[in-house]
């Protein structure tokens, strides 16, 4: 399938730095700046295009390991202290790298996340200094360390004590070489100018090198898989929500003797259904009583969010629509659209009833985690209220009723 990782990564770019929205309280770009700032000096140092894009994913996606849930308990203080709060976690940079393992990246860029809080002289997280940190996570890490140190949407009035910084911690904090590139860079006006946050989407749309590597299917969903992971990792109540879903589709996809190409884009729908749930905030998706009416309607919005994000990636226009339907019902009473029965397709459909079912087998935080039959009592009910689609539920309680 034609598929451009540019055009993906940043359609969820958006949705990650969503994520800090909803922990911080503010629109931070932290990860677009970062990308920007590391293309820059991978670009000073004659990198690779395939290198130079490599780092520009690796940088959007570096603190993915942060959307885990029990990183921010208990946090306070301002939004730079939460910042700085969770990425003092060495536990961010080991479930990033894990959540990265199987990336289809260009060049096999090892361990980049995990080592992206390492200092030169040795006193980062682990202890590697010098030679012994990646050169990709040495970058990634001057990049970061001084976006969590200065308020970098403003760069250009700060840019004489940031430049201060990086000759004051040359040698300690930074590689002679890096810091050396970063002085360079940072005599350019329009350097310092890109980091804002008018400038930010542009500015790193213009500077990543385009890929038109053909991927195989089988990469996209090692791609979507990882989001999948992001996605489930938010809330405690889902952590094998979206996983337990795509090895339900596999199983009745088997079972309808469905295609591979079908297959597997029905997978990567499972992966990312749930994508729109990563800007719903935690204090919603947690909260063990019913919600409010304001409440259920941010939790209504994330079909909605993820069909907006994936619509416009090439190949995944019917992924979209699929994922913005699963929580459509037969009798037109469902969200987003209120769409009825006719206009609703066969995936779509088997999406909405497996995502259910899955949900009733998992614990949550108003009641316990449901055997088959007590999902299927569930599910049929939905059936008689003319809910959902009664073929594919009988046919759902016939592959599962083992299990
Ligand atoms: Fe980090
Ligand atoms: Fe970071
Ligand atoms: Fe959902
Ligand atoms: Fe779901």
């Amino acid at each position: 399938m034609k598929f451009n990782l540019n055009e993906f990564l940043s359609a969820v770019a958006n949705l990650l730095d969503i994520i800090e929205i909803d922990l911080f309280g503010i629109p931070t770009n932290h990860s677009k700046r970062i990308a920007f700032i590391s293309i820059r000096i991978a670009k000073a140092l004659q990198l690779s295009d395939p290198e130079i894009f490599d780092i520009a994913s690796l940088a959007l996606l570096h603190d993915n390991g942060a959307s885990l849930k029990v990183l921010h308990d208990n946090l306070a203080g301002t939004t730079k202290d939460k910042i700085n709060l969770i990425e003092s976690r060495k536990e961010h940079c080991i479930i990033g790298d894990d959540n990265l393992e199987q990336f289809p990246f260009l060049t096999n860029p090892r361990h980049i996340i995990l080592y992206h809080h390492e200092k030169y002289d040795g006193s980062g997280f682990f202890g590697l200094k010098q030679s012994e940190i990646p050169f990709l996570a040495q970058i990634i890490a001057l990049a970061d360390t001084l976006d969590l140190t200065f308020d970098l949407r403003i760069a250009f009035e700060n840019r004489s004590v940031i430049q201060t910084f990086v000759a004051e911690h040359k040698n300690s904090f930074f590689s002679p070489e890096l810091a050396d590139v970063f002085m360079k860079l940072a005599e350019s006006h329009d350097f310092w100018n890109n980091l804002s946050n008018e400038r930010i989407d542009a500015s790193l749309k213009e500077e990543t090198p385009h890929q038109d590597k053909d991927f195989d299917m089988t990469e996209i969903r090692t791609i979507t898989k990882t989001f999948s992971r992001i996605i489930d990792a938010k809330s405690k109540f889902t952590q094998e929500h979206s996983l337990g879903l795509s090895k339900k589709i596999a199983k009745m996809a088997d079972y309808y003797h469905l295609d591979v190409f079908l297959t597997q884009k029905l997978l990567i729908a499972a992966d990312l259904h749930d994508l729109g749930k990563l800007v719903v905030s935690n204090k919603i998706l947690d909260k063990p009583g019913s919600l409010t009416e304001e409440e259920f309607l941010q939790i209504k919005k994330h079909p909605w969010i993820a069909r907006e994000c994936l619509q416009h990636v090439n190949g995944f226009e019917e992924i979209a629509i699929w994922i913005g339907n699963h929580h459509e019902k037969m009798d037109g009473s469902g969200y987003p659209n209120g769409l009825c029965a006719k206009d609703i397709d066969f995936s779509s459909r088997l999406l909405a009833c497996l995502d259910i079912y899955q949900a009733l087998r998992e614990l949550r935080p108003y009641r316990n985690a449901m055997d088959h039959v007590g999902a299927m009592a569930e599910v049929n009910r939905m059936v008689e209220a003319h809910l959902l689609d009664p073929k594919i539920v009988s046919d759902i309680d016939f592959v599962f009723q083992a299990t």
